[in-house]
């Protein structure tokens, strides 16, 4: 298990896991196009050719690398997430945190110290991805989330918030707090910064039961606390009162966000260790997918599973990890499917297409769910239409001002009444062809 970023690295590291790059690519464009192309692998870059600071990117590289984060097995990642969520675990508090090893404050802040990628071409500018926003209110506790942040200045960003839980906390406070952008995290709390709980609930307890943690007092108000293990930490205020325009920023969608008017974050400090890792997050890549769509799949999960036999769920990547999931079942009656569609919508209210399978086919594998949909389903029969739906803002083909959607439940299970045979996959037995080739492995 890993309590932190560096802990994370040196794992992958000795398991052979980790891509190291030499410092000499640009952060303009260069060095987000390398982390595209080593999509899936965790990638560590030396430094860059205008900045010499070390960064890591595809930190959550996969599934897999997850898993291995919390110490479960892949097929385990969802039930673990339920448990964080079911039974929270409790932070340890410490005086000081290896985040406040240096201290830069007055004219000496300066967020140009952090190798700030410029992700897409057409991006408003350089954008902080992976920063986590930490805010504190004195009723509702501790909310972490993460903010995209448009460099507009030596201490300043412009911030795309949502009317979630920070802008609501922002407006309890009368428009502005005092805040920590936190960088340089371990995936279990990466993930938990992802998760939705609403106020009262904290991300910090998600994180502690996926992976132990520790927090301490920031210097911006002691009772704001902070990851101790954090690489970066930002500290100033965010205020309500002044906008600035944020974007144009290519998202989740990997296509292009439009132009608003957003918040501005002004930095009063900047804390960090001695020798800083930045991490830059592909807007867009798997990543940024795995984060979305991994604490939606437990929320899913409870949800059908209150209305039938569900085995398993999956948010795919190839629908942005936000907007489709494939639920598998076991059917016990016809009712079974349209039950599940309708709670995994529940589930997550941002789902757009749910594909729901039987128990024979792997959710985690498309060309299986594709199989299921050539073969099990008919669409006058098995397609459930949902017109008019609330959906998704990173949706492109809902209607932008409204985000109505047509919402659409398919059910690639064994019709009802036929012979099941007809609808069995075949399946070969396990043969060890390596042996006969006398171990050679294929190819050579
Ligand atoms: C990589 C990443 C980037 C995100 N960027 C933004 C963003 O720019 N603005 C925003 O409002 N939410 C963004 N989100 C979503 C929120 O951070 C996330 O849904 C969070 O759980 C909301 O927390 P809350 O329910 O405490 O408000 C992002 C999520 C991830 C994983």
């Amino acid at each position: 298990m890993s309590g932190s970023l560096r802990e994370h690295l040196a794992d992958l590291e000795a398991a052979g896991e980790l891509v190291e790059l030499a410092p000499e690519l640009s952060l303009k464009l260069e060095a987000a196009a390398a982390l595209h192309s080593l999509s899936g692998h965790t990638v560590r870059f030396q430094g860059f050719r205008e900045n010499a600071r070390p960064a890591v990117g595809n930190v959550i590289a996969s599934r897999a690398t997850f898993a291995r984060a919390i110490g479960v097995e892949v097929s385990e990642v969802t039930e673990a997430i339920a448990r964080a969520l079911d039974t929270p675990g409790e932070p340890t508090r410490v005086a000081q945190g290896a985040c406040q090893e240096v201290v830069l404050e007055g004219d000496a802040v300066d967020i140009a110290a952090l190798p700030i990628f410029t992700h897409a071409a057409d991006d408003g500018g350089p954008y902080v991805t992976a920063g986590v926003y930490v805010v504190r209110d004195p009723e509702l506790g501790h909310n972490l989330s993460y903010h995209r942040s448009l460099v507009i200045g030596p201490r300043s960003f412009a911030l795309r918030i949502l009317d979630r839980d920070l802008m609501h906390f922002l407006k309890r406070a009368g428009g502005s707090l005092p805040a920590a952008m936190v960088l340089g995290l371990p995936p279990s709390l990466l993930l938990a910064a992802a998760i939705s709980l609403g106020p009262g609930r904290s991300e910090y307890g998600v994180a502690a039961a996926l992976a132990g943690l520790e927090l301490c007092p920031a210097r911006i108000d002691p009772e704001l606390l902070v990851p101790a293990s954090a690489e970066w930490v930002l500290e100033g205020r965010i205020s309500l009162a002044e906008t600035h325009p944020e974007g144009p920023f290519v998202d989740l969608t990997e296509t292009r966000d439009i132009v608003r008017q957003g918040p501005v974050f002004r930095v009063e400090r900047i804390t960090s260790r001695k020798d800083p890792i930045y991490h830059a997050l592909l807007s867009g890549g798997l990543e940024h997918k795995l984060l979305m769509g991994l604490p939606r799949e437990p929320t899913i999960l409870r949800e059908v599973r209150a209305v039938c036999d569900c085995k398993a769920v999956h948010i795919t990547p190839g629908g942005a990890s936000w907007l489709h999931a494939v639920v598998q079942i076991e059917k016990r009656g016809e009712e079974d499917v349209r039950a599940a569609i309708d709670a995994a919508f529940r589930g997550h209210s941002s789902l757009k297409h749910v594909f729901v399978v039987d128990a024979d086919v792997d959710p985690f594998d498309p060309q299986a769910v594709e199989w299921s949909l050539a073969t099990r389903f008919q669409a006058d029969r098995d397609l459930h239409l949902f017109p008019g739906t609330r959906g998704s803002s990173l949706d492109p083909s809902a209607d932008p001002s409204s985000r109505l959607t047509c919402k659409a439940g398919f059910d690639l299970t064994i019709p009802a009444g036929k012979e099941r045979w007809k609808f069995e996959r075949f399946q070969f037995p396990a043969i060890d062809t390596a042996r006969l080739r006398g171990g050679a492995p294929m190819g050579d």
